[in-house]
């Protein structure tokens, strides 16, 4: 009996081993080389549906790599004795909320809940992971980024790198980062975003790349930017700006701007140009990592009609009810819709997309396959 069952585990291992032979682990030195036996990584079979601590029996598992498949729900404490834990890949499942004690583990950096249906987080449910720096919840459901996910009594982040791209945020509470003191990138693009205070980024000297092209910001103000020196790449492309007041780069150091398309009145843009910024700006997208590439001298013109800036002060409110405004909104949606179809698949089921792409909020996604560790300096990437 011992024997038969011992010999269906086997087969029922080969099984899985066999369905996970498209994810390939390699190990890097002065060269890359594939390993078959991986102590370090935990790969789960993407059929799983309920993940919880009893399918970790090793303490010393560095990198846990649980994508493209059908988690739907984290179970309390399923992580939380792993002590070697590093890295948590979740990204491409079926994940809708994130509850409390589902992802307690103090040693964890980086954690990737990138393209599942996420909706909610429950205040303090990342709050256990004092030791995080990269979190991608890019292409969920997310309509508001709160705080309070990670704590509740104002206890500082280590956060370097935060990716919420391509959900539904509408508003950035007064002091949303706050408590991410060591903050260097926040990529917020392909949101809604109609607003962002002054006081936004205001506990984040270390912010180097801000990231808030295709939302829907109309207005920025010049005081945004006025305690973060740091800020060295400025991305604002596709939104419905008229108006930048140049005393926002008086104070910081931004080398790169991304301002076209927008609602730009000549005039003033020209007077933008003259404060000696670097305009560049870029245009072509892929998915799920948006890649910049900067084009110079490829201008698509968005002007309005002529007008003197302060002219157009006075005139601010006339502005928004003529039918111009309409005009160039419509013209702005127009790009965005051809950017967006030239650059991504739309499905509304698996079949649709191409291999290793998976579905998700209504976009294929592309799920990198070759996992790639160097041994050298414990950096961790994935290619194709
Ligand atoms: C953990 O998952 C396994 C496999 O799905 C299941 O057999 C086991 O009962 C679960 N354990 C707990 C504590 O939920
Ligand atoms: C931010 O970085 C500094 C310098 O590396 C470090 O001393 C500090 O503890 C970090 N802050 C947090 C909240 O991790
Ligand atoms: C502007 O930035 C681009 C891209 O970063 C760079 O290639 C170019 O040399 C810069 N131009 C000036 C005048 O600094
Ligand atoms: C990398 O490879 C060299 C020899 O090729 C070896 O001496 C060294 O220990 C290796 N480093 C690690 C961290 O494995």
């Amino acid at each position: 009996m011992k024997t038969t069952i011992s010999i269906f585990v086997s087969i029922l291992l080969v099984l899985l081993v066999k369905n996970n032979k498209s994810l390939e682990i390699f190990k890097c030195n002065n060269t890359c080389i594939k390993t078959d036996t991986h102590p370090e990584y935990y790969v789960v079979d993407p059929k799983v549906r309920h993940l919880n601590s009893s399918f970790f029996n090793s303490g010393n598992i560095l990198v846990v790599i649980a994508r493209g498949g059908k988690l739907s729900n984290l179970n309390t404490g399923t992580f939380s004795k792993l002590n070697g834990l590093r890295r948590l890949y979740l990204d491409g499942n079926e994940i809708k909320y994130i509850n409390y004690g589902s992802l307690n583990n103090l040693f964890m950096q980086h954690l990737d809940l990138g393209l599942n249906q996420i909706v909610d987080v429950e205040t303090e449910a990342l709050s256990k992971l004092i030791n995080l720096q990269s979190l991608y919840l890019h292409g969920n459901k997310l309509t508001t980024f709160e705080f309070s996910w990670f704590t509740a009594n104002n206890v500082k982040s280590p956060l370097k790198v935060i990716y919420l791209n391509n959900n539904n945020i509408q508003t950035l509470q007064r002091n949303t980062f706050y408590i991410f003191p060591n903050i260097t990138h926040i990529y917020l693009q392909f949101n809604q975003i109609g607003y962002i205070g002054d006081n936004t980024f205001n506990s984040n000297d270390k912010l180097e790349v801000i990231d808030l092209s295709f939302n829907h910001l109309s207005n920025i103000s010049p005081f945004i930017f006025q305690n973060t020196p740091a800020v060295g790449k400025f991305l604002i492309a596709f939104n419905s700006i008229s108006y930048i007041n140049r005393d926002l780069f008086r104070t910081t150091h931004i080398k790169s701007v991304s301002l076209h398309p927008n609602l730009w009145i000549c005039s003033c843009y020209h007077d933008f140009i003259k404060a000696q910024v670097n305009t560049t700006y870029y245009h072509h997208y892929k998915y799920p990592y948006l890649k910049t590439n900067y084009h110079e001298g490829k201008d698509i013109t968005m002007c309005y009609y002529e007008l003197k800036c302060n002219e157009f002060k006075q005139k601010e409110t006339d502005f928004f009810s003529e039918k111009y405004f309409n005009h160039f909104m419509d013209k702005i949606k127009n790009i965005y819709q051809e950017v967006l179809s030239e650059s991504t698949q739309l499905c509304d089921s698996e079949t649709v997309c191409q291999k290793y792409h998976v579905c998700r909020n209504g976009i294929c996604w592309n799920l990198y396959q070759k996992f790639h560790y160097n041994v050298k300096n414990g950096i961790f990437f994935w290619k194709q």
